[in-house]
């Protein structure tokens, strides 16, 4: 019986038996380590940007603030209002647009090779309301466009 005691002792798989045994009982730890890993990466602040959701909000504000001069489809009033579905102006680059919206214009302006010369006043939003009113005309009216964030808004501002 001794020698068998002994004989057991020497079997490399009794201690694996043993280790596989521990790590079972903590498996309920390493369980919730996990869990917590994951959680934590689910509420990370920089989820990615949601071009949808952002639309939605913009076309609420195109429709209060926008859509008397540029009207239900984007297409603008002849000579007077510029348009905003298709406009080489609108898509040439999110900056220019940004300060437009910004700051307004006035002055001679050309767009899709017409000539406009009215006057557009500044409009007091926030970088998201602003990057939300253009996601939407940039995506709409026939046009697409690369989702503009607050941030982009934010940096295109004048100091
Ligand atoms: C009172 C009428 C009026 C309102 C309201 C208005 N705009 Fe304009 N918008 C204009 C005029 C006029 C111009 C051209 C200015 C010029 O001739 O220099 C213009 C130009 C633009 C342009 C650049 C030209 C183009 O057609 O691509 C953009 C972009 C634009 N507006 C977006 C907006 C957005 C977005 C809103 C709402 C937040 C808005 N506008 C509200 C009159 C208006």
């Amino acid at each position: 019986m001794l020698f068998f005691n002994q004989f057991c002792n020497f079997i490399p798989s009794n201690k694996k038996i043993m280790a596989s045994f521990s790590f079972s009982s903590h498996l309920p730890v390493l369980g919730f380590f996990i869990l917590f890993v994951l959680s934590s990466f689910s509420f990370q602040p920089q989820t990615p940007f949601n071009l949808k959701a952002s639309m939605e909000r913009g076309k609420a504000i195109y429709t209060a603030k926008c859509m008397t001069c540029h009207m239900e489809m984007g297409e603008g009033t002849d000579g007077y209002y510029p348009p905003l579905a298709k406009s080489d102006y609108l898509m040439a680059g999110k900056k220019k647009s940004i300060e437009v919206v910004l700051y307004g214009a006035s002055g001679p302006m050309k767009v899709n090779g017409y000539d406009y010369d009215d006057k557009m006043e500044a409009f007091d939003l926030t970088d998201e309301q602003t990057s939300d009113v253009l996601n939407y005309v940039r995506n709409s009216f026939g046009n697409t466009g690369a989702a503009l964030t607050p941030e982009e808004v934010k940096s295109a501002r004048k100091k």
